[in-house]
């Protein structure tokens, strides 16, 4: 289990909110080795980390990301809606987070957030900064929009990608080879041991979303997958932990 990422969800947002510099602060505290974000593009071409194309439920504006420029997008308090004590929490930047996980050893899955606004040449600006900070052996970059994927594996061979799918695929590794995909991000319904037994054989890891409860962590990890994807890096961390020993 050496490599196994326990990967926090949008950071530690069992504990903090969602997609905020707090949130992955804390799931390096609380031991995560991997962190899960969803990218998104500024009307003026900002990379920028939240999970909804509006922003009335994290930041309380009516507006839609792609439509405010990074300085309005600055102005508003992306903590307040999940507690006040988190008032003052700004929506942040890829560079921002990339730059956290810089001097540590914590990967990035970077999920793009194009299956319903386009957000053209984001694919080129996700990888243009890895690159720039030289993250490109540490980054998954996952996505719903699977042309996406092959885009990105076209122009970075060297950056692993994900496919992101909630059900239903017929022997999956096969469809993510035909991708040159890396790795399979599946709702945790859609895992069975066999499947992850298949996968492995192809080089293809399973990495099922989003896992918060024990019983299914325990599951998945007798199943053999190669990452959990969880909102409590720390419950998984001590499953981890017991399952080491
Ligand atoms: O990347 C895993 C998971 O985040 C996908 O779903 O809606 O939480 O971004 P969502
Ligand atoms: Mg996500």
């Amino acid at each position: 289990m050496n490599n196994f990422l326990n990967i926090a969800h949008r950071g530690a947002s069992g504990y903090c909110p969602e997609n905020t510099m707090a949130a992955f602060k804390r799931a390096i505290e609380l031991g995560a080795n991997g962190i899960e974000t969803d990218v998104q593009m500024t009307a003026d071409g900002h990379l920028v980390l939240i999970h909804d194309e509006g922003l009335q439920r994290t930041a309380g504006s009516p507006k839609r990301v792609k439509d405010v420029t990074l300085e309005e997008l600055r102005t508003l308090d992306a903590g307040s809606w999940y507690d006040p004590s988190f008032a003052g929490e700004r929506v942040p930047t890829l560079r921002e987070l990339l730059e956290l996980v810089l001097p540590t050893s914590v990967q990035v899955n970077i999920e793009l957030k194009n299956g319903i606004v386009q957000y053209p040449g984001l694919e080129e600006a996700v990888i243009q900064e890895v690159r720039e900070l030289g993250l490109s052996d540490r980054i998954i970059i996952s996505s719903f929009n699977h042309y996406s994927l092959v885009k990105c594996k076209q122009l970075a061979p060297e950056i692993r990608t994900g496919v992101l799918y909630m059900e239903g695929l017929y022997e999956p590794w096969k469809y993510a080879a035909g991708l040159g995909a890396d790795a399979l991000h599946p709702h945790y319904f859609a895992v069975l041991p066999e499947w992850v037994a298949a996968s492995a054989e192809q080089n293809i890891a399973y990495h099922p979303f989003t896992v918060n409860k024990e019983e299914d962590m325990k599951r998945l990890l007798e199943a053999g997958v190669a990452a959990i994807i969880t909102d409590y890096p720390d419950k998984l961390g001590s499953l981890l932990q017991v399952k080491n020993k």
